[in-house]
């Protein structure tokens, strides 16, 4: 039979993956490889009350290594928050600085933009020093909404370590930026923008609280799966997510149950950095399309919107993606027997379980949408993702899928 030809493409990840138990006690060495002090982009109070906050400070004591917060992290990036830290910092030296970042998806975004940002941004560039329009600069930025801008210098050296198992935003390319006066949710995104050192300790994932470990652990799900089903496929991505969904799925429900359980922590930690790779070499889906536009209209965190938006992604596709729900159906439970179309919609069944029994809604409306609003949110959810749904939809079409779940 004849070779059907291959794609080009490309593979970016970071540097040097990092991943096991305890490993966040190298923190100080790899800080001491990159750099010699550190601009730290933190998460909330839950570094906090797990200790973590102190622990990276005494570790980093200890190796002569100064600590400097810049950025507390309690919401995702907006614009103004990127542009503020970019105003405070731009005139201070770098030299020797090393950014970590360390907390959710959020945390590691915002650290992906800063650390670019402020290098590509020199001073040279900045035609009016006295009168800058950060904000403006910033969305300059951004793809779909910007003036085409690119990131084209070497990033400060970042460490992202992350403490949720969800987004895989140690290991992408890109950072999500929102703005609430233009009402966009829009990515920065640059091959430069991988962290250079992915420090990933499932350790620091206990004492999450529930319902943050209930949406990341979904949205690493719906991550795996419509980079699995994605138009764009590539056999690393599909042999990555065949390999690590499994365990993904039987891990979500136990480390909500307990959540001090190590082999599925790591199983969940392997999946959102598996994620993260299968997103930035595939693509994803309908979900996030729609997630993006619905965290702008509802304010719904990222990872909860999409896990709201899961079942009805499965089942929208279901109809083409007959052999792939099969697979994935067959790799987690390789004895349950039938045919394709048994097991492809034992798989949806299964997925749409798993979401209500995470406590999710499945209406919209509980999520404070406005019947009104539905026509704007099918409108506004055409971006970047959905071009990776299997199933090509129209404006019309999903506005009617979105009345069905309203
Ligand atoms: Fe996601």
């Amino acid at each position: 039979m004849e070779p059907e030809g291959v794609d080009a493409w490309e593979l970016s990840i970071p540097r040097t993956v990092q991943f096991g138990w305890g490993r966040f006690g190298d923190v100080s060495s790899w800080v001491a490889a990159l750099g010699s002090r550190v601009w730290l982009v933190r998460g909330g109070d839950s570094l906090d009350q797990t200790g973590t906050f102190t622990r990276l400070n005494d570790l980093c004591l200890a190796a002569g290594i100064p600590v400097e917060t810049i950025k507390r992290v309690t919401a995702e990036p907006s614009v103004s928050a990127v542009a503020e830290s970019l105003r405070q910092l731009y005139q201070r030296s770098t030299d020797g600085v090393v950014v970590v970042a360390i907390g959710g998806g959020s945390t590691i975004d915002f650290g992906k933009a800063l650390a670019c940002l402020i290098t590509t941004l020199t001073p040279e560039r900045l035609n009016n020093l006295k009168e800058i329009d950060w904000e403006d600069t910033v969305i300059g930025y951004l793809e779909g909404v910007g003036k085409g801008y690119t990131i084209d210098r070497e990033p400060l050296p970042l460490i992202a370590i992350p403490t949720t198992a969800g987004t895989g935003a140690e290991a992408t390319r890109n950072a999500v930026i929102s703005c609430s006066l233009r009402r966009f949710k829009k990515s920065l995104r640059s091959p430069l923008m991988i962290p250079r050192v992915a420090l990933i300790d499932p350790q620091l994932c206990v004492g999450c609280p529930v319902e943050v470990t209930k949406c990341s652990g979904l949205d690493a799900i719906t991550q795996l799966i419509e980079a699995f089903v994605c138009r764009v496929r590539r056999p690393l991505v599909r042999a990555l997510v065949l390999d690590v969904l499994p365990a993904a799925v039987r891990s979500l429900p136990r480390v909500i149950a307990d959540g001090s359980d190590k082999k599925a922590w790591e199983a969940m930690s392997q999946a959102a950095l598996v994620s993260g790779i299968a997103l930035a070499h595939s693509g994803l889906g309908m979900a996030h399309g729609i997630a993006a536009a619905l965290g702008v209209e509802c304010g719904t965190p990222h990872g909860k919107a999409c896990a709201v938006l899961l079942p009805t992604a499965l089942a929208t596709n279901r109809k083409v993606c007959q052999v792939d729900f099969a697979l994935l159906e067959r790799a987690i439970n390789p004895n349950g027997g039938g045919n394709d179309c048994v097991c492809a919609d034992r798989f949806v069944e299964r997925m749409t379980q798993l979401v209500g029994e995470c406590g999710v809604t499945a209406r919209l409306s509980h999520l404070g949408l406005r019947a009104d609003r539905i026509e704007w949110l099918a409108a506004n959810s055409f971006g970047s993702s959905m071009n990776g749904n299997p199933v090509l939809l129209v404006p019309d079409e999903l506005e009617r899928i979105l009345q069905d779940i309203y």
